[in-house]
């Protein structure tokens, strides 16, 4: 796909402001982390993320499709499923009773490797850390 003329022109605006958004986020000294995100067809979208920021706001802020996050974060819906890589799975901090429910809504949950993105924070402990999305959200 091609983007012409006003599209052209806010990818690359879009496009701009998040290399001065990591500009500044990286001259305030704040740590970033790798994280690989895996779309359903298996594209690759490796991404440093902020600490601090959720593995769903490393998603949402960096346009890898695929993580829809409808709640913004507030652990209502769903859409940010991912299944977590099965060498990181036990590396996450635990899954919290809200978030055991919420993923039962989502779309085949597979145990011990479904996590809700917007409930992962990113930190150096994560840096490495490879998620998968699902075929689709709900
Ligand atoms: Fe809605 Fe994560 S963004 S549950």
């Amino acid at each position: 796909m091609t983007l012409q003329g006003e599209e052209s022109g806010v990818a690359k605006s879009l496009c701009l402001d998040y290399l001065a958004q990591n500009t500044k986020l990286r001259s305030k000294g704040l740590k970033m982390a790798k994280i690989t995100y895996i779309e359903h067809g298996g594209k690759e979208h490796v991404v440093e993320v902020a600490n601090g920021l959720t593995v769903m706001e490393g998603a949402r802020d960096n346009n890898i499709p695929g993580i829809e996050a409808d709640c913004g974060g507030a652990c209502a819906c769903s859409t940010c499923h991912v299944y977590v890589d099965p060498a990181w799975a036990d590396k996450l901090p635990d899954i919290d009773p809200m978030e055991e429910d919420m993923l039962d809504f989502a779309y085949e949950p597979k145990p011990g490797q479904s996590r809700l993105t917007c409930q992962i924070k990113v930190s150096d402990e994560l840096d490495g850390l490879v998620v998968r999305m699902p075929e689709r959200q709900i």
